[in-house]
């Protein structure tokens, strides 16, 4: 029967698909964003290659799904990041977001370039104390912290304790007592702009006040900092200046009031990478009634530089030069996104007679959750270089209607064991990733040709090993997972 609402808004939708269309061929791509993008290249054969390796290779030796993680990006990226700043403003530090890549050899390698590790969770401060991150090199954040992860904070003396909320000050400053010592806290804020929901004390209530308030009765806690966090994926610098803005005024008017006068300023992450867009409500839209998405806008991803001048000039407005506060960041995304890739390899494709190509992975949702709010690139690395011949829509192999993971992705014409490159997948696809079925993916390492495992393939008998009505036998065949796994029938 028809329907003038359902007419009108395929009308509208095909109108913003076309425009679209016009739009990716002005900023030429037709094609998705170019290998170059990630800093890789694609061999004579058409295969990417990938920190001087051909990720075709790397999937026939290691199989598939596989994350890829390019050692030399991840170098640079946390480099231009620092350096950005560093050409603009004297005490800059830079700290690595844990939670969203918490691969420990990604993590190694930020830390080998001189990161410092940033936690929130008691995991992810075991992890860095076995990483044999230095305490004094930890800060530790988090919406709640739970009374062994403080404890453990406070007994390694780690460098800075962020604090989210008034009770967690008592609990620390009991912490910290029972300890005999004293620790150095920030308190996180909530300002004007950004993520408010669970976190931080807000400024415009006084909440933040309150807490230094607290913290004034309490010798032991020593008050140095303010932290905030905005959210992930933005790209806009008038936003993090807006915050920092309330924060440099807040922290004038606690020194005006009490003389606490703080040093350190951390400004969280949150910066957007080029080739990553987050999806707006035509997107989502469009992708709901099978259209393609918007092109990726690259250009307009702001520079670290642009971020570094604008909160330098901020800083030197509130400070004198000789009384320059510390300014830290502790992104995730800006130094692990691009760094980072997800090979799968194509399980099925099924040509419909509705002219839609559909395209099953060996991996969807449960390994690349942040595609289904996010623009990510999809590469044909194992046929780079053959012409686009259809249109395809990808999906992962989950029993399930919403393992969608791209709708309308013009492609070469593509079969059953090729490769598909899913690009920045360094930031929230670890720790989103889940046994749905599957077990997780391995990771390896590549640089320079060189190729190390950086994780192994979760097995069969992995997924069940803390379940007490399976018990792993020994010698099963991880493959067919064949003998893995003893069901008791009583
Ligand atoms: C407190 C805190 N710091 C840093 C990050 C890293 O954010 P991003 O990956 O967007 O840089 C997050 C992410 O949620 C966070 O919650």
């Amino acid at each position: 029967m028809f329907s003038p609402r359902h007419w009108l808004k395929q009308r509208v939708l095909s109108h913003v698909a076309a425009r679209n269309d016009a739009r990716r061929r002005v900023l030429g791509q037709e094609r998705g964003l170019p290998p170059a993008s990630w800093d890789a290249t694609v061999s004579p054969e058409g295969h990417l290659i990938v920190g001087s390796c051909d990720v075709v290779e790397l999937a026939r030796r290691f199989g598939t799904p596989l994350y890829v993680v390019d050692e030399r990006r991840l170098r640079k990226d946390y480099a231009a990041f620092l350096d950005g700043f560093r050409r603009q403003y004297p005490n800059v530090e830079l700290g690595y977001s844990y939670k969203t890549n918490p691969l420990p050899d990604s993590i190694r390698v930020l830390h080998d370039c001189g990161a410092l590790a940033e936690v929130i969770s008691h995991f992810e401060l075991w992890l860095a104390l076995e990483l044999g991150v230095p305490p004094e090199r930890i800060i530790f954040n988090g919406p709640a912290k739970t009374a062994a992860a403080l404890d453990l904070a406070v007994a390694r003396r780690v460098k800075l304790i962020n604090v989210d909320g008034l009770d967690e000050i008592d609990l620390l400053a009991t912490t910290v007592a029972r300890h005999g010592a004293t620790q150095r806290i920030g308190v996180r804020v909530v300002t004007s702009v950004g993520w408010q929901a669970q976190f931080g004390l807000r400024l415009r209530t006084g909440e933040a006040r309150e807490a230094f308030d607290r913290i004034r009765r309490l010798p032991q806690l020593l008050p140095v900092g303010l932290h905030v966090h905005l959210g992930t994926g933005i790209k806009h610098v008038p936003t993090y200046l807006q915050a920092i803005r309330e924060m440099l005024e807040f922290a004038r008017e606690l020194r005006d009031a009490t003389g606490i006068d703080l040093e350190y300023f951390d400004f969280g992450g949150g910066f957007g990478v080029p080739t990553v867009q987050p999806f707006d409500q035509w997107d989502s839209r469009l992708i709901q009634n099978n259209l393609p998405v918007g092109p990726v806008e690259a250009d307009a991803t702001p520079r670290i530089d642009d971020y570094a001048r604008g909160i330098s000039t901020l800083m030197r407005e509130f400070y004198p030069e000789n009384r320059l506060p510390t300014i830290a960041f502790e992104p995730g995304r800006a130094l692990s996104s691009s760094a980072q890739s997800l090979l799968l390899e194509v399980l099925a494709v099924k040509r419909g007679r509705d002219g839609v190509t559909r395209v099953i992975l060996n991996g969807g949702k449960n390994y690349a959750l942040p595609t289904g709010y996010e623009y990510h690139e999809f590469l044909p690395a194992s046929r780079m270089n053959e012409p686009l011949a259809d249109t395809v829509n990808f999906y992962g192999p989950l029993c399930h209607p919403g393992d969608v993971l791209f709708v309308q992705k013009p492609f070469p014409r593509i079969a059953a064991g090729d490769i598909v490159a899913v690009m920045d997948a360094g930031a929230y696809f670890v720790p989103n990733q889940m046994n749905f079925s599957n077990p997780r993916p391995a990771a390896v390492i590549v640089g320079d040709g060189d190729v190390r495992v950086a994780r192994e393939r979760e097995r069969f008998e992995d997924i069940v090993r803390l379940d007490r009505a399976a018990r792993a036998t020994t010698g099963s065949d991880a493959r067919t997972g064949a003998g893995a796994v003893r069901i008791p029938t009583s």
